[in-house]
């Protein structure tokens, strides 16, 4: 399912006008504009939408206001990607060519930091306040934190413990953060602020494992990267975890994860074992615990569309 068909015709309307502003916001210098827009086309606008969802659950937060935070949180979401390709050295994303590819690491960066410096610019010129831009500098340097602790374990084995720390930061937090943000600009009490930041948080973490999933088993036509590139890069996940303790091959597929060669056997030692029923049981139970922390305060029409978010994180594609 795609994701905008899961959401109601007021936040579509508003996603017309998210696309516009991210036009213009990229679109300042020539060179920046051609080197990211295609990267930017190939989004699926989570975190911007999940932002104007809880922006307008209650009350209307007017669009122009909120406008600008929601592309911010998509400019930040990219630079974060542009960054992650060049420490990835991912060749491809969103279906396209990365930056680091096509214009080396050295351009990468500046873009990255470009949308970064881009991002923030927006949110100083628009007068949200202090508590928004500190959650913003929260949400950045969690996920520094995040990357950080990924890379210094590439090839280890981690615990369970240390799997969700892991996603909590690089992916929880964020869509955690767009709920939370949308919850202080509208004005909410804390109480509802909470709820939604705890929705927003299992959201994420169903969100990681599910994208965990396809980095194994989606098709990479329709993901835009290519299938075991975590593995590749030494990054092991939750399908790998499972397989780890219920394989009888277990002692094969600790030897390819931890040496990141023959990702075609890990991924047969895995699909031969419980594991994708077994994330996607997780990763439902996550969206469950999602749905019992949406408020019941919220506008009926907003708080379907914020179920709809959920069911669309366990069933997508890409
Ligand atoms: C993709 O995850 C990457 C992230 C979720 C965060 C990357 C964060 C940074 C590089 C630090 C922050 C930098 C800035 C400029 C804000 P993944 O590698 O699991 O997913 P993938 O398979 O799509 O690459
Ligand atoms: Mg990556």
């Amino acid at each position: 399912m795609n994701f905008v068909a899961a959401l109601n015709d007021v936040a579509a309307k508003n996603l017309l006008t998210l696309e516009e502003q991210i036009r213009q916001a990229i679109g300042e210098d020539p060179f920046i504009f051609q080197a990211c827009e295609p990267l930017f086309k190939g989004g699926k606008r989570l975190r911007p939408m999940l932002f104007l969802l809880c922006a307008n659950s209650k009350s209307n937060f007017p669009p122009e206001k909120s406008m600008p935070l929601a592309v911010t949180l998509e400019l930040i979401h990219t630079a974060s990607l542009v960054h992650d390709d060049i420490i990835d050295t991912s060749k491809k994303r969103r279906g396209v060519e990365t930056t680091n590819s096509k214009y080396g690491a050295q351009i990468a960066v500046l873009v990255g930091d470009y949308l970064f410096a881009k991002a923030f610019q927006l949110v100083a010129e628009n007068d949200y306040g202090a508590e928004v831009s500190t959650t913003l500098s929260k949400l950045v340097k969690n996920l520094c934190v995040g990357e950080i602790m990924q890379d210094r374990s590439l090839y280890e084995v981690p615990t369970l413990s240390e799997y969700y720390t892991r996603i909590n930061l690089k992916t929880a937090i964020f869509l955690s953060t767009c709920c939370k943000l949308g919850a202080i600009v509208s004005d909410m009490d804390r109480r509802e602020v909470e709820n939604l930041t705890a929705y927003g948080s299992s959201l994420g973490l169903a969100f990681q494992i599910i994208d965990d999933l396809l980095d194994f088993f989606g098709d990479e036509k329709i993901t835009g990267k290519p299938r075991g590139g975590d593995l590749k890069s030494g990054v092991i996940t939750l399908p790998v975890l499972r397989a780890l303790e219920v394989s009888n091959e277990a002692a094969k597929l600790r030897e390819i994860v931890t040496s990141g060669q023959d990702v075609d056997a890990a991924i047969k030692i895995i699909q031969a074992t419980d594991a994708v029923d077994y994330c996607r049981t997780r990763a439902e139970a996550h969206i469950e615990s999602a749905r019992v922390n949406l408020p019941l305060t919220l506008k009926p029409s907003v708080a379907r569309a914020l179920e709809q978010v959920a069911d669309f994180i366990v069933d997508r594609t890409r």
